[in-house]
């Protein structure tokens, strides 16, 4: 005898239409920038099932009607922090930290004499966090190397608040510092009952703030360097060159751009000078 299922493939719990799809794109695109090809509807309709169900509603109809409607400036903030891909980790793509310590901070070092070097750092899409505390445990390394004073910060920024907010706490599972290297580990870290907290002195030189690349920036910089990783390759051939030509504006001369392992400066190369994987240097002032 065969059987009937009556369950709903997860596919078919809540009606979502082209139209509907095109609805959450363009106000995806319109606030934070991502494009959301027609290949991304699946994941689209992934990540939004538990915002519908949170808001008790049946259709993505209704989820496009409370968008357009009175509470929805409110509801975008959660559409983006739902779509946007977070991922990250300790100390990815090293070789940009190694570069950051050996050639950027030590140049710094070697160049100031006699003077408390200032050393500014962006990152610019710090997700949730393990980006910018990678880069206080590399300039700590640096100081300490060094044996003298400086006035070191790091601004920490992110569009999606969920991802800020776990940042802000430095707490980790243990499991994430497999690539931290030994040394950072021991001096980086405490442990806690459910894995591991970012130590104070790391934590207190970061700036955490939400800043949407594409909407106005507070700060005037300029930045020794930028970390600008993984985030251009969700913008559109506009949105970046827009974005590379602000970036530029906001380095000092000489200043260090770091882009993501598939990402690159191609269309913006009279700006900068390519000097390693992804590393670029601004030409120019
Ligand atoms: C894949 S993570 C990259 C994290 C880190 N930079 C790295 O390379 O490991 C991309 C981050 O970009 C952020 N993002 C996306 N659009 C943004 C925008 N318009 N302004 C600021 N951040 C944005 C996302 O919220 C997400 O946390």
């Amino acid at each position: 005898m065969s059987m009937r299922t009556t369950a709903l493939s997860p596919a078919d719990e809540f009606p979502f239409t082209q139209a509907d799809f095109k609805t959450i794109a363009d106000l995806v695109y319109e606030h934070s920038g991502i494009v959301l090809g027609d290949h991304k509807r699946d994941m689209v309709y992934s990540r939004l099932t538990r915002r519908l169900r949170a808001l008790r509603l049946r259709t993505f109809r209704e989820y496009c009607t409370l968008l357009h409607g009175r509470s929805g400036e409110e509801e975008i903030s959660s559409l983006i922090n739902a779509i946007t891909t977070n991922l990250t980790k300790f100390f990815r793509e090293s070789h940009h930290f190694e570069h950051l310590h050996k050639t950027v901070l030590a140049h710094i070092w070697r160049t100031t004499i006699g003077a408390k070097p200032r050393v500014r750092v962006w990152s610019a899409a710090c997700s949730t966090g393990e980006e910018p505390y990678s880069i206080a445990m590399t300039a700590m390394a640096s100081r300490r190397e060094a044996g003298r004073e400086w006035d070191f910060r790091v601004l920490a920024t992110d569009l999606d608040t969920s991802v800020l907010n776990k940042a802000m706490t430095g707490a980790y599972p243990a499991a994430a510092l497999e690539d931290v290297p030994a040394g950072m580990r021991e001096s980086g870290f405490a442990p806690t009952p459910s894995g591991v907290r970012v130590a104070p002195d790391i934590q207190a030189l970061i700036t955490f703030k939400q800043l949407n690349l594409l909407g106005p920036w507070p700060m005037r910089g300029p930045f020794d360097a930028i970390f600008c990783r993984n985030v251009m390759i969700y913008f559109d051939a506009e949105t970046k060159a827009k974005l590379v030509e602000r970036l530029h504006s906001l380095l000092k001369p000489d200043g260090w751009l770091y882009v993501g392992h598939s990402e690159s400066l191609l269309e913006q190369q009279h700006r900068f000078r390519l000097c390693g994987h992804t590393i670029y240097q601004k030409t120019g002032s």
